[in-house]
Order: C-alpha cells, then sequence, then structure tokens
C-alpha cells in the first residue's frame, strides 16, 4: 500500500487531505516525494511563520533535545521560564503567562480564567460566567472551544454544547451591547477572523469593545493564535489597533512548527488562578521553548519591517487580480494573512495552484487564504500570483 492507502485504512477520517505527499520543507519551499517543489503560501496555515525548518530553530531545539526534554511542571525549566519572560514583556505591563500546547487549549485556558474572575467578580446577581463571542469565529476543536465557535456547521451533533456562550457581529457594537446582562463577564474576539473567513475587525469597532469592557467590567479576550506573531507586521496583532486586551491566546507559529500555546493575562486578571487552577503535563515543554525563543529572536523590528513591506506589495497585485476577474468579490485581511473572497467555491482554484506548484488554501468554502511565511520575497510574490492569474483565468467568468 501507498502512503495515502495506508493513511485510508487506518487513520480515523477526520482530515480530507489534498494530493500531497511532503517529503521535506525548507523556509518557503516545500518538496513532494517525486521532488516536485511547491512554493508554500500556506506556512502549515500560519505556524512556519519564518519559514520551514529555520536553521536557528532547528538548532535551538536539538540542543535542548541533548539537555532534556521533559521534568514536568513540578520543575522549573529554564527554556520555558525565559519564553513567559519575552512574552509578558512584548504584551502588556504585569502580563503573566500560561503555556500550553495547543490554540484550543490557550482559549480553554482563557475562558478557564474568565470565569475564575468572574466568580471572583460577581455582579449583584452572582458569579459571571458568559462570553459573548462572534459570528463566524473559529476557537478550537474541544467542547468548550467549538461552544465559542460561531459557525453552525461545527455544532451539529455535539450538542448540547458547553453553555453560556452567545454570539454577536463582528463590526457591529450594538449587537454586542444587546448581549450583556448581569452574567456577562467577557468578550472574546478574534482581531482577525481566519477560519471565517480572512475578516478583519475595524479599529473603532475594537476601541468601542474596549469602551465596553471598561464600562461593564468586563474581560476582552484577543484570540491571536492565527493572526499573531507577526503575521500581521506587528508581533501581535493588537498593536495594529491601540488596543491591549485582558488576555490574549497565541499558539500556531509560536514555536515554528512544535506545539505550544500561550495564554498571556493582565494584572486586572492575571492572579484569579491560583495554585491548582489550572495545569498541564506537556504545557510548555522545554523542546517548544527553546525553539519558541529562537523564534523570538528572529521576529524583531527590522523582520517585521520586511514582512510588512512583501505584505504591502502582494497586496497591490491580489487588488490588481481583483481588477482583472469580476469573480473576485473583495481582496481583505491585515499584513500576510490575506483572503481573496470568491462569488464561486475556491477549491479549483487551491487544486489549479497545487497542481502547478503553489501551496494555498480555500477558507469558508469561497475565500481563498494565503499565509505566506514571513520570509517571503518580491520574486516569490510574482510567481505566487502568476499561478493565481493562471487559476482565475480558468475559472467561468
Ligand atoms: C483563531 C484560532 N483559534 C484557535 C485555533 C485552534 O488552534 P489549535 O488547532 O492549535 O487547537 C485556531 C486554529 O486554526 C485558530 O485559527
Amino acid at each position: 500500500m501507498n502512503i495515502k492507502q495506508i493513511e485510508d485504512k487506518y487513520f480515523m477520517h477526520t482530515y480530507r487531505r489534498n494530493n500531497l505527499v511532503v517529503r521535506k520543507a525548507k523556509n518557503q519551499f516545500v518538496w513532494d516525494e517525486n521532488g516536485k517543489k511547491y512554493l508554500d503560501f500556506l506556512a502549515g496555515i500560519s505556524v512556519c511563520n519564518i519559514g520551514h525548518c529555520n536553521d536557528s530553530v532547528v538548532k535551538a531545539a536539538k540542543a535542548q533535545l541533548d539537555v532534556f526534554a521533559h521534568v514536568s511542571n513540578l520543575h522549573y525549566a529554564e527554556p520555558q521560564i525565559k519564553l513567559g519572560e519575552e512574552l509578558s514583556k512584548r504584551a502588556f505591563p504585569g502580563a503573566r503567562v500560561f503555556l500550553s500546547n495547543s490554540g484550543a487549549e490557550a482559549n480553554e485556558c482563557a475562558i478557564k480564567l474568565a470565569r475564575k474572575w468572574g466568580f471572583l467578580n460577581p455582579s449583584k446577581k452572582g458569579s459571571r460566567y458568559e462570553i459573548i463571542c462572534f459570528h463566524n469565529s473559529f476557537h478550537g476543536r474541544t467542547i468548550a472551544t467549538l461552544s465559542a465557535t460561531g459557525q453552525k456547521k461545527f455544532h451539529g451533533y455535539l450538542k448540547p454544547l458547553q453553555e453560556k456562550f452567545v454570539f454577536a457581529e463582528i463590526n457591529n457594537i450594538d449587537s454586542v451591547n444587546k448581549l450583556i446582562n448581569d452574567r456577562t463577564v467577557a468578550v472574546m474576539v478574534e482581531p482577525i477572523q481566519g477560519e471565517g473567513g480572512v475578516i478583519p475587525a475595524e479599529k473603532a469597532f475594537l476601541k468601542d469593545l474596549k469602551k465596553l469592557r471598561d464600562e461593564k467590567n468586563l474581560l476582552l479576550i484577543f484570540d491571536e493564535i492565527q493572526c499573531g506573531i507577526g503575521r500581521t507586521g506587528k508581533f501581535y496583532a493588537f498593536e495594529n489597533y491601540d488596543v491591549k486586551p485582558d488576555i490574549v491566546t497565541m499558539a500556531k507559529s509560536l514555536a515554528n512548527g512544535l506545539p505550544l500555546g500561550a495564554t498571556v493575562a493582565g494584572k486586572r486578571c492575571a492572579g484569579a488562578f491560583v495554585y491548582g487552577d489550572h495545569g498541564s503535563t506537556f504545557g510548555g515543554n522545554p523542546v517548544s521553548c527553546a525553539a519558541s525563543l529562537a523564534v523570538l529572536k528572529i521576529i524583531n523590528a527590522k523582520f517585521l519591517n520586511n514582512s510588512a513591506k512583501a505584505a504591502k506589495y502582494l497586496r497591490k497585485k491580489l487588488d490588481g487580480l481583483k481588477e482583472k476577474y469580476s469573480v473576485i468579490k473583495e481582496v481583505r485581511g491585515l499584513g500576510l494573512m490575506l483572503g481573496i473572497n470568491l462569488a464561486v467555491n475556491g477549491k479549483d482554484v487551491v487544486d489549479y495552484c497545487l497542481d502547478k506548484g503553489l501551496i494555498i488554501n480555500c477558507t469558508h468554502d469561497t475565500t481563498l487564504r494565503l499565509l505566506p511565511p514571513l520570509i517571503i520575497t518580491k520574486k516569490d510574490i510574482d510567481c505566487a500570483v502568476k499561478i493565481l492569474d493562471e487559476a482565475l483565468n480558468h475559472m467561468p467568468n
């Protein structure tokens, strides 16, 4: 049996994989089992933000593996502690960190922390536990994070869902206001909805959310799992908005391909957790943390500036495609998190691009999603846009 047949026989059918068996990946490129080279404009869905197998990340992870891989969170592991310090310093004064293994776990931690804080800061009716989320959002695949996800297609067989997540419209402050009651404790939002079709929150909207948070004594939680860690041209996406949340969650590219999640909470609520309130065996794995420290060293102001320039160039090229093809309804996003919203299903474009050696993806059925590594060059962009142009040219207009 070949690798695809083995997968088909032995794996649960949860992933509809495309026709690519990866043999090797380096920087912005991937090679398949036949040696065919692909330009990767997806970066493992915003995971390998500084490119595949970055030399210093690989070196740091290998060095840590040689010393120890795991000691449990009963002890201190230096890479983990240093990473917490770095993430806190980059976030806001007094921020404290909990490290986990994935995005869903980072959000679970945020939800638990918000509920603990709502328990300690009740309204006249008692504990506050209700969290306002958004239609179209995506927060993970555990029961609680799926319950917080505003897309019905994920809920089907799961009911009953975890209670007390309610849904407002993104960029509509009135819809948020209407949902607030004595039990409301937090608002949880992706600054740019990723799985929901690459939909950025407007600056004014996030500022209004902040105002509401102040007036109603709520927590503001930003899920930056897909849009954080340099993807928008700033380290934290919230830096684009001049709005600091109480809690920010990260995962995906935090260790550039090794599993790691982080929940970073400000002074106002971080102290709500006390010893024993939360934990994880593998959370903040030392190898992942060593890799992450290497990632953070690379993502400095100069690096972000270069990626912002690449983003501007790519955006201009995509806007050019929009002028050319009426099937493109909108090009949207921020930095190197870009969506091309089509009037039709985008699967054929994705398949065409893959065949021509370009990896992209389609989310929410009609949005082509580009999440290239932040190291892409003008030459890469020209190459990707040429293939996209050809693909769109093959579509019925
Ligand atoms: C915004 C957002 N939150 C949470 C998650 C869940 O992360 P993970 O798959 O690491 O659990 C994702 C994954 O795509 C995401 O995009």
